[in-house]
């Protein structure tokens, strides 16, 4: 079963497949940060650490609220994205301190995005 370590909080919660990143953190005390939970506000954007391909495609939405470049360097939407393997993610502060994640992202047209990660 797929493990969301949610490094912020220290919490880790394992789940089971296609399980979505805002969700459990709610359910289970995970404290990543939200308010619409529609891809609408761009409150609840982690940063994955680590398990990128774990992660369902981005989509259209978060593209729209935190833009490509963001994607690249690993931000998500948690309230847009599901796992289907382990992930690592942190947020606010903890998010701008640490490297880039050196993994690719599929993005929502199907590509991988493998490029280097700029700051
Ligand atoms: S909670 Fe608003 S975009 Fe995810």
């Amino acid at each position: 079963m797929p493990t969301i370590t949610y490094l912020t909080s220290g919490k880790s919660i394992e789940v089971g497949t296609e399980a979505n990143l805002l969700r459990t953190s709610i359910r289970h005390g995970g404290e990543v940060p939200f308010k619409c939970g529609g891809g609408l506000c761009g409150t609840c954007r982690v940063k994955v650490v680590e398990g990128r391909e774990n992660l369902s495609k981005v989509m259209r939405k978060e593209v729209d609220r935190i833009g490509r470049e963001q994607i690249e360097e690993g931000y998500r939407l948690a309230c847009q994205t599901f796992v289907n393997g382990d992930v690592t993610l942190v947020w606010g502060t903890d998010a701008e301190s640490l490297p880039q994640p050196a993994s690719s992202t599929r993005l929502a047209n199907g590509r991988e995005s493998a490029q280097p990660l700029s700051r």
